[in-house]
């Protein structure tokens, strides 16, 4: 069945980023010239997702207006002969239908899922946390979408992390390698204190079948005392077998300072309009410091 809906749990306090996240949605923070949150619609989009489910909470308006049609300011460019930019602006509000839920209470990732239920409803579906932005030649939720296809199983995306790093993540135990980057996994642990079971960690792009759904129904609360989406895929794994995928790409936390600056850097290096400046800024900087 053709994935159709991505789900972008959003609900989060952001508190990584403050004072930045205090009055603003982290997901709104900037990546040189636009929101954490469009690079990632945009990659669902070019993946061939149809329908985007935001799974938000209070004082999150700013998501809902983004995406939505400004008139005046749409008449504004037009009278000033700003054509690109309107028709940029243009783009961005027809870019795709959004459904917005509300997670009432902020009950963990798993939770935030969950929410989603009705919406998605009995269709494999993909999740997508967007403070992960990930730079890749193939959006990564394609390359997903192409193992889900071959499998018919839950796929999540994974990266290899430093040892230390390990209990920051979802970590995952290997199983068979399917070729090309895909595996069996044979299980996973959320944030694990102790004994990771290797330094494979879960990112923030998943495709999941509705069976984890209905395993959320049933997840208790787990580490950091919140329901865990991992828990819920661990017993998905368990009774029907889930795959993981080292996806090509480089991925930036951008939920953190050092992840959103590596990436505002590694961005404008990537970018025709702004390349040169950036080599001239970082080469200036270099002989300052
Ligand atoms: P994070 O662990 O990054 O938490 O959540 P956070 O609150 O967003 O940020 P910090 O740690 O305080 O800086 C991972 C993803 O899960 C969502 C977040 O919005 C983010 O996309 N989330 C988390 C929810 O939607 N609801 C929750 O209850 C928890």
């Amino acid at each position: 069945m053709k994935v159709r809906t991505a789900v972008f749990p959003v609900a989060g306090l952001g508190t990584r980023l403050l004072p930045a996240t205090k009055s603003m949605p982290k997901e709104m923070v900037t990546l040189i010239d636009r929101p954490l949150i469009q690079y990632a619609v945009e990659e669902v989009i070019a993946a061939g997702v149809e329908r985007v489910v935001f799974v938000s909470a209070r004082s999150k308006r700013a998501l809902e207006d983004h995406f939505d049609r400004t008139p005046e300011l749409e008449y504004q460019l037009q009278d000033s002969g700003k054509t690109e930019v309107l028709a940029e602006m243009q783009r961005l509000s027809s870019m795709c239908d959004i459904t917005y839920v509300r997670q009432k209470n902020p009950l963990g990732l798993g939770h935030a899922v969950l929410c989603a239920k009705d919406v998605v409803g009995k269709e494999p579906f993909a999740v997508i946390l967007p403070d992960d932005i990930i730079m890749s030649k193939k959006p990564v939720t394609a390359q997903l979408i192409d193992n889900y296809n071959k499998t018919g199983k839950s796929v999540v995306s994974l990266m290899e992390v430093p040892n230390e790093d390990t209990s920051k993540y979802g970590i995952v135990k290997l199983g068979a390698e399917e070729g090309s980057g895909l595996y069996e996994l044979d299980g996973m642990v959320e944030k694990p204190k102790e004994n990771p079971p290797s330094n494979m960690a879960i990112i923030g792009r998943y495709i999941l079948t509705p069976d984890v759904m209905e395993a959320l129904e049933h997840t208790p609360r787990g580490a950091g005392g919140e329901i865990q989406l991992t828990d819920a895929i661990l017993d998905v794994a368990v009774k029907q077998g889930v795959y993981g995928y080292l996806f090509e790409g480089k991925r930036f936390d951008c939920g953190n300072m050092n992840g959103l600056f590596e990436a505002v850097v590694h961005f404008a290096l990537e970018r025709p309009d702004l390349r040169e400046h950036a080599i001239n800024v970082l080469k200036g900087a270099s002989k300052l410091y």
